[in-house]
């Protein structure tokens, strides 16, 4: 199994591209199961939860094809298997997302429940009762959750937490439901509106993504289209903090900086200084002292839960003591474990997070836990005294396209070890 093994010390300097972000891309190819017709998709990460997704796709009767290149075409016109297998969904619980498209098409889906998460408990009882809501009869068996319906009908779904893929799930429903569905207290991420402008170029009519209440006119068919994925905002926000820790400065290209308010703030607040260049050019130079800064994670435009672990590594490195509160998953703090390993003085509470700074890191073999935990260790590793070898890099290649390259190419000392 490969591990990364980084070298602290470096200052990082120089241009980073960012990829298309893996959780607007993974929606937008499962997407392609609502037509008959082909779906081009441009600036897709070539990493290995898309890759996982073509595999579902294919294994359904899918024409998929992902290419290196970030493109990829997917034709659903002859899909032969209406089932997200066990062995599929327990490796990447986003296989979820074939259930309302299969339903609101096929009229039938059989997908596995998810189960576990390193992070948090994660059911998906928001996405059921929401097709419940539009006719479904949704039933669990044997870890399986099988729903059927003759036609999904348009309904009035209030989802009482924020949940972007049972959003996700439910606005690609009901665009093929017969009739207007609102989707209230919906999740309001820029993924979930790169969603939207696909099914909309598919034929789809919605309005109101990107606020907390969606509207859906279903239609009758969609048809094939053409769409570019959003950039990552989270591998960008990565880079940044990156930049942020070892105090360097480094210009992020090809991002949407529109989509990082949130997380540029927080930086900001840190004491970095950052400068927005244009639409899709962030450069970020990192200062001395770091100021500890609080920070609690909410739900988009909030500061994302997705970058609390990076900026935990870089919290380890502040002037004084900040708290972090995770308040969308229950557990998401195992890489403060590996940090503490690593020398940091972390102590949690619950759901908070109390990081002093000012500790010297020392390198040691660390544990990822998830992909978001995998980058901050490789943050904490590149400010660390000596060698961090970073132990379950398959989690990082999930969802970061060869990391390790373009930190090298940013002057890390940083190699894949095989
Ligand atoms: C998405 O997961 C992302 N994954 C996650 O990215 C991200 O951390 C998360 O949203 C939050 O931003 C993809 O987009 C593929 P949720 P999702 O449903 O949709 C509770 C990464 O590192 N909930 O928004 O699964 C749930 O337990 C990852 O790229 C219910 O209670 O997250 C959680 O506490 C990991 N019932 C909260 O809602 C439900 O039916 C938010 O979860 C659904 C969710």
């Amino acid at each position: 199994m490969d591990k990364i093994r980084v070298r602290g010390g470096s200052v990082l300097a120089g241009t980073v591209e960012i990829s298309g972000a893996k959780n607007a891309a993974l929606p937008d190819m499962v997407a392609s199961l609502l037509t008959a017709e082909p779906v081009h998709l441009r600036n897709l990460p070539y990493v290995r939860d898309i890759l996982t997704t073509r595999r579902l796709l294919s294994e359904m009767g899918v024409e998929a094809e992902v290419r290196e290149d970030g493109t990829s075409s997917l034709k659903a016109a002859n899909v032969t298997s209406l089932e997200a297998p066990y062995e599929m969904v327990k490796t990447m619980r986003a296989s979820i997302l074939v259930l309302g498209p299969l339903v609101a098409r096929f009229g039938r889906a059989r997908v596995s429940l998810p189960g576990g998460c390193a992070i948090g408990a994660r059911p998906v009882n928001l996405h059921l009762m929401g097709l419940e809501k539009m006719g479904a009869a949704c039933e669990v068996m044997h870890g399986y959750v099988e729903a059927s319906t003759r036609r999904l009908c348009g309904a009035y779904i209030l989802m009482d937490i924020v949940t972007v893929t049972g959003t996700e799930n439910l606005m690609m429903a009901a665009t093929l439901a017969k009739g207007e569905t609102v989707l209230d207290n919906a999740a309001c991420e820029p993924e979930v509106s790169d969603l939207a402008n696909l099914l909309r170029s598919m034929g789809a009519r919605i309005e109101g993504d990107g606020t907390r209440t969606i509207r859906v006119q279903g239609v009758d068919a969609l048809h094939g289209c053409a769409h570019r994925v959003i950039p990552d905002r989270i591998e960008a926000g990565t880079f940044a903090a990156a930049a942020a820790v070892t105090r360097g400065n480094v210009e992020i290209t090809h991002c949407q900086p529109a989509h990082m308010v949130a997380i540029l703030e927080q930086l900001r607040r840190t004491g970095c200084n950052i400068e927005v260049r244009g639409d899709e050019t962030i450069r970020v130079q990192g200062r001395d002292p770091i100021k500890s800064q609080d920070v609690t994670t909410l739900p988009y435009p909030g500061f994302a839960t997705d970058m609390q672990a990076q900026y935990m590594a870089l919290m380890t490195q502040g002037d004084g003591a900040a708290v972090i509160t995770e308040s969308i998953f229950e557990n998401r703090f195992m890489h403060a474990l590996e940090m503490i390993r690593m020398g940091a003085d972390i102590t949690i509470v619950g759901r908070r997070a109390v990081v002093k700074g000012g500790r010297s890191l020392t390198g040691a073999k660390v544990l990822a836990s998830d992909l978001r935990a995998s980058a901050s260790l490789i943050l904490a590793g590149l400010v660390a005294k000596g060698d961090t070898v970073v132990d379950r890099v398959y989690h990082l290649d999930r969802g970061y396209y060869r990391i390790e390259e373009k930190l090298r190419r940013l002057g890390a000392d940083i190699e894949r070890i095989h």
